[in-house]
């Protein structure tokens, strides 16, 4: 139990006139803690729909404008907005803020401009509250129109017969991706999100081929600190090695595998491959392998392999989990973290929160890889805490894993085809990300990268 939270090294979210840290991850889940300094005023007035705020000014002065009412504060003061009445506040000041319940898109809607901050007359950006998705309102219609959950989950089952029928080059016609889109959001709807252990060697090679580039970057004979979360029975962490070791043998790659499984790390630990060992994680974990990729990596035969020495080396195992907050003290800052799919099996609220924890653990100037995530949650997290994302090889590790690509939409784990219209597709894909190099206050363009925030005039989507 964590009782203690320092401030974070990084705003986590900033406006024209302000910007902000969140303390945590707290234990209470309704809460939410931020300190905000106030450089000139929170750049909007809101309206909050169900957070209650209470904000205490611990030094400077200004004020709230509350309801068309001036209350003037100046440090020691207490100042407590309820939901559904307008607000904003103005001054030099820096405020602790209690948020309760915990912030969440759509909660405030951004009324006008406050002049204290922003000048100029220009339109306010679209609210980024989420909308339900079309799918989920389709859902929500026919659970209303026809009372009964089981006519969707029907709907469903009969969509994933007739999906693997059509074909492939039917499937990428945009009508059907727009189908497809839908089905995914009722799919995801209706889950009841499970974990599972699934998973190969060499599962994503376009992710390992960057991984390797980016530890490139380390100097000869330098130690690579890197720590595979979520990492079931370890072939994706001898992956990894076998990926970098052999592209990289100068380098000292310490690797700290956590798993919340006793028995898969188990699996992992003793690096033993049977048959059995299939059957218990659901998948055919050597089928990606080639015979010399196999023969590289393993003594024995496809029936029982064992990993060989040199990559079963420089390796410490946790019995962990993702969530905790404690995670940073057990694993200690890494130049690389790997999270991959995981997160889109735990219930959405938990996923970002975790996702927030992750990226605790990389150090400054280090990479975050993040797989198997819904991704709307990536990207909402990667924008809040203002993540880099890398450029480079996105495309080609979208589609290199093709069981996650294959049972989109279908099933809630399933990849949607890669859309480079969108305006903020290489957020919206990217799976590698340098987490503290964040672009604040830089409004959303990166040597290279388009973050897609193409208003540069502010970003609604922040807590307080
Ligand atoms: C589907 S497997 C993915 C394995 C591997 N990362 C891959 O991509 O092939 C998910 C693994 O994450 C583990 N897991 C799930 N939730 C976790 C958590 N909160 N902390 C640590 N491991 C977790 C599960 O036990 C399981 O072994």
């Amino acid at each position: 139990m964590r009782y203690t939270h320092s401030l974070p090294d990084m705003p986590s979210f900033d406006g024209k006139g302000f910007f902000g840290y969140t303390f945590g991850p707290l234990q209470q889940k309704d809460l939410d803690i931020y300190r905000i300094e106030v450089e000139k005023g929170h750049d909007t007035f809101m309206v909050s729909k169900r957070i209650t705020r209470v904000y205490y000014v611990i030094s400077g002065s200004g004020y709230f404008t509350i309801d068309n009412g001036r209350y003037d504060v100046d440090r020691g003061m207490l100042v407590e907005i309820p939901p559904n009445v307008e607000y904003s506040y103005s001054g030099k000041m820096t405020l602790i803020a209690v948020c309760k319940p915990r912030w969440f898109m759509g909660n405030d809607k951004h009324t006008k401009w406050n002049a204290d901050a922003v000048q100029g007359d220009f339109p306010l950006a679209a609210d980024r509250r989420p909308r339900r998705s079309f799918g989920e309102s389709l859902v929500k219609i026919a659970e209303l129109l026809t009372g009964r959950r089981s006519s969707i989950n029907l709907y469903i089952r009969l969509n994933r017969r007739l999906w693997k029928r059509l074909p492939f080059k039917l499937r990428n016609t945009w009508p059907l991706r727009w189908y497809g889109t839908i089905l995914h959001g009722v799919v995801c709807r209706r889950a009841n999100r499970i974990q599972f252990t699934g998973t190969f060697f060499l599962r994503n090679r376009p992710q390992l081929e960057l991984i390797c580039r980016l530890a490139s970057q380390k100097p000869e004979g330098s130690t690579l600190n890197l720590a595979v979360l979520g990492c079931s029975v370890g072939a994706e962490i001898y992956s990894i090695l076998s990926a970098i070791r052999t592209a990289r043998p100068d380098l000292n790659v310490q690797l700290r595998a956590v798993d919340n499984s006793a028995e898969v790390l188990k699996v992992a630990r003793e690096a033993v491959y049977t048959r059995q060992t299939c059957d218990f994680v659901g998948s055919s974990i050597f089928e990606r392998l080639t015979r010399t990729e196999f023969e590289e990596m393993f003594e024995g035969n496809r029936r029982e392999a064992r990993v060989r020495s040199w990559l079963r080396q420089g390796i410490t195992w946790h019995l962990g989990d993702a969530n905790d907050p404690e995670l940073i003290h057990v694993v200690g800052p890494q130049d690389m973290v790997v999270a991959s799919n995981f997160l889109c099996h735990m219930e959405r609220s938990m996923a970002e929160n975790c996702l927030r924890n992750i990226a605790r653990i990389v150090k400054p100037g280090g990479y975050l890889f993040v797989t198997g995530v819904d991704l709307d949650i990536r990207e909402k997290v990667a924008r809040e805490l203002r993540w880099r994302p890398i450029p480079e090889l996105i495309k080609e590790i979208h589609d290199g894993d093709p069981s996650v690509r294959q049972d989109w939409p279908c099933e809630w784990w399933g990849l949607e085809p890669l859309d480079t219209k969108r305006s903020d597709w290489q957020m919206r894909y990217a799976t590698a990300f340098r987490p503290n190099e964040g672009a604040r206050p830089s409004m959303g363009k990166a040597a290279g990268v388009d973050f897609g925030d193409h208003n540069e005039s502010v970003s609604l989507g922040r807590p307080a």
